[in-house]
This record gives structure tokens, sequence and C-alpha cells, in this order.
């Protein structure tokens, strides 16, 4: 059978509960938002293929579930993470001083060369920020790792996390060269094992 895709890539979004995560995914994948709020029950996860410098790359995106209960579940997918999406919500002062104890969570549970970014979502919202870009910008630098605004609600830089995220040469799969997928040795990279299948 004809290979659909040159490369798979396994993506994680984490952050507070509320923060927009699952609405970021979907505005990704199918292009739309709900504004009624239904929090995700441990893990979920999405697939769409992109087009990245000139090849076919698969984001396997999984979504996790930002409240405490979940967390046994939710860190145990950390490990097969290429890229981390750490998403705050620019009007929910807690949820930014929470980055610290994800990135900690990650630095306990992924690998320690997984590539991390940065996201402030529900930037539409301008009159209940809480948290200013500027803040946002600092803290990405003090953790060295990429940062954006972004809003699921009006689609702004939905698209552009993914292109500045996803490079062939960041998400390298640990090793620093792109994971090239092949029919035959798929099976073998260990990045793409699935706990959960
Ligand atoms: P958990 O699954 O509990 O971890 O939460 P979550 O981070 O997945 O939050 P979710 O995506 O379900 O969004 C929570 C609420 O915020 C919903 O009511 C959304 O409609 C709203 N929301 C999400 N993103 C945005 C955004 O960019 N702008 C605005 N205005 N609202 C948003
Ligand atoms: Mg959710």
């Amino acid at each position: 059978m004809a290979k659909t895709y040159d490369y798979l890539f396994k993506l994680l979004l984490i952050g507070d509960s509320g923060v927009g995560k699952t609405c970021l995914l979907f505005r990704f994948s199918e292009d739309s938002f709900n504004t009624t709020f239904i929090s995700t029950i441990g893990i979920d996860f999405k697939i769409r293929t992109i087009e990245l410098d000139g090849k076919r790359v698969k984001l396997q995106i999984w979504d996790t579930a930002g409240q405490e209960r979940f967390r046994t579940i939710t860190t145990a997918y950390y490990r097969g993470a290429m890229g981390i999406m750490l998403v705050y919500d620019i009007c929910n002062e807690k949820s930014f001083d929470n980055i610290k104890n994800w990135i900690r969570n990650i630095e306990e549970h992924a690998s320690s060369d997984v590539e991390k970014m940065i996201l402030g979502n529900k930037c539409d919202m301008t009159d209940r920020r809480q948290v200013s870009k500027d803040r946002g910008e600092k803290l990405a630098i003090d953790y060295r790792v990429k940062f954006l605004e972004t809003s699921a609600k009006s689609s702004l830089n939905v698209e552009e996390v993914n292109q500045r995220f996803c490079t062939l040469k960041t998400l390298g799969g640990g090793s620093g060269k792109p994971v090239k997928i092949t029919d035959k040795k798929s099976k073998r990279i260990k990045f793409f094992k699935c706990s959960l299948l």
C-alpha cells in the first residue's frame, strides 16, 4: 500500500484545565470552535497531515486533561512526545504561574531533548487580559523555548504554531535528525509506540 506521508510527529498539549487545549486542537484539526466547555477526560488525540518543506508530515496531536485527577494517565504520554505545547490562558494569571510547574513535569517525565513551546491562548479576549504578551515572551526566553499568543476562537496564530514548531530540524526525533517513516521501518521507531491502543 502506498504510504501517505513522509514523517510522523507526535505532539502533546498540556496546561491547566480550561485554558483551551481542546479548542486549539479542534481549530487546527477541524477548523471549528465551540464555546461550550467540555472538560477532557484522560487523553484524546487527533491527526492532521500538513506539508513542511515539501514533505508530507503527519501530526499526531495528543490532547491531555488539565484536571489534577488525570495526572497519572496524562504524564504517561510525555515520554513518547517529540514536541510539547504548554498552554496558558491570558485571562487567567494562575494558569500562567502554573507553566513553571508544567515545565517541571516535563523535566521529570519527558525525554530531555523534547521540543517545547509556550502558547498564551484566548488572546481575542483583550478586555479580560491578565497576562501581558511581554510577560509571556519573557517566560519563554527564561526557559529558552518558543512562544506565541493564540486564539482558538479567532484562529489567530493557530496555523503558525505548527509551522514554527514542527520543523523537520527541531522535531528530529531526539537525535537531531528527522525521523523518516518508511512502510517497513515505522513500527520500529520508538517515538511512535502508542501505549493506549
Ligand atoms: P481541560 O480539557 O479541562 O484540560 O480544558 P481545555 O484546556 O481543553 O479547555 P477547552 O479547550 O475545553 O476550553 C475551555 C473553555 O475556553 C471553553 O468554553 C472554550 O470555548 C473557551 N476557549 C478556548 N479557547 C478559547 C479562545 O481562544 N478564545 C475564547 N474566547 N475562548 C476560548
Ligand atoms: Mg480539554
